[in-house]
């Protein structure tokens, strides 16, 4: 038994934040943000919107997409580093918003912008292993929530969104494999002060990022993770017919584009419109590629993530 995609859907914050709006907030530039990161505007949640009402939206259109009735769902899997509570999950909010009344798990997977191919990486063990046989896998964030958006070194970085996938057992491979990893050696790299439930920090949570080390070593480990992709499965570069990245940094995006010797049409690029929605920014690029009629069903797919802990990962998935 294999999991495959079987409908997509994503959401995006009505309220959008531009380069320009920044200028007026902190001292930067649009061609500064432009430049370094291709970034030119990212979508920012109502007061009143919470990580699990973007994911609601997400998830009906991907219901919807999918053609199914929601209560054949009997598995959740939210990838968010901003979840509406530190308890219950997201996943068991997103459960009751949606009336799902099969009793089937729910839960969050935290890998922060890894957080989606962690989450699909789960749901299809889950169906391979015949525990389930119709997952929701959601990614869903409201970054601006943990943004100091007095520093200019990360609020220009981050946007608010999500995406999700419905996965249903399937004879034929979708989901091809999944690759993941994780280094918390790297945990003071990018990581979010105050907030969390540990000693020594208290206050409001809000991100903390060595810039410069983060993108070395993000391109590092995509590199070995798109080698490690390949030779698993025996494919060549050629076999790969679109990249779906995480939507971080268009520098980031187009050093691993060129690792696999793909050009940049077959890149789905999000990041300047969306910027970086951490575990949402995978399934929000992929639907929104779908939706624009470039992925094709029966075409393969590598998606590939870095985030926080660091963790990355990639999944290998034909549609
Ligand atoms: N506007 C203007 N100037 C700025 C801004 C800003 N928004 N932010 C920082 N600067 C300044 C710094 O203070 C610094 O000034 P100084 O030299 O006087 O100290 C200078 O710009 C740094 O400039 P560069 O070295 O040219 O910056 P760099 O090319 O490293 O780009 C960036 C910075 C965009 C953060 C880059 O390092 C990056 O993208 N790193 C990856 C970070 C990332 O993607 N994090 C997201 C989470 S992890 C993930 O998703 C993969």
């Amino acid at each position: 038994m294999f999991s495959r995609i079987t409908g997509t859907g994503s959401y995006l914050p009505h309220k959008v934040l531009t380069n320009q709006d920044l200028e007026r907030m902190v001292e930067t530039s649009h061609d500064w943000i432009f430049s370094r990161t291709g970034i030119s505007q990212r979508h920012i949640a109502a007061v009143d919107e919470s990580t699990s009402d973007l994911a609601l939206h997400a998830s009906r259109r991907a219901i919807e997409a999918a053609g199914i009735d929601p209560q054949e769902i009997d598995l959740i899997i939210v990838g968010t580093t901003t979840p509406d509570r530190v308890f219950p999950s997201t996943a068991c909010l997103l459960q009751h918003k949606l009336g799902i009344r099969s009793g089937g798990p729910a839960f969050d997977v935290q890998a922060v912008c890894s957080g989606f191919v962690y989450a699909l990486s789960a749901a299809d063990q889950f169906i391979r292993g015949g525990q389930s046989k119709c997952a929701l896998v959601v990614g869903a964030e409201t970054m601006s929530r943990i943004v100091d958006w007095t520093d200019r070194n990360t609020c220009v970085l981050f946007g608010d969104g999500a995406g999700a996938v419905i996965l249903q057992a399937s004879e034929t491979p979708g989901v091809i494999n999944t690759h993941l990893h994780a280094d918390g050696s790297y945990q003071d790299l990018l990581a979010v002060d105050g907030g969390g439930c540990g000693t020594g920090r208290s206050g409001d949570p809000r991100i903390v990022m060595d810039g410069g080390a983060v993108f070395k070593f993000a391109v590092g480990v995509l590199d070995s993770i798109v080698e490690e992709t390949l030779s698993v499965n025996g494919m060549q570069k050629s076999d790969i017919d679109w990249l779906v990245p995480h939507q971080a940094n268009i520098r980031i995006i187009q050093a691993t584009a060129k690792k696999l010797g793909l050009p940049m049409e077959r890149v789905v690029l999000t990041v300047d419109r969306h910027g970086n929605t951490s575990a949402a920014s995978i399934p929000l690029a992929l639907d929104t590629a779908v939706r624009e009629g470039k992925i094709k069903p029966g075409e393969t797919l590598l998606m590939e993530g870095v985030g926080g802990g660091f963790t990355w990962g990639s999944a290998l998935v034909r549609l």
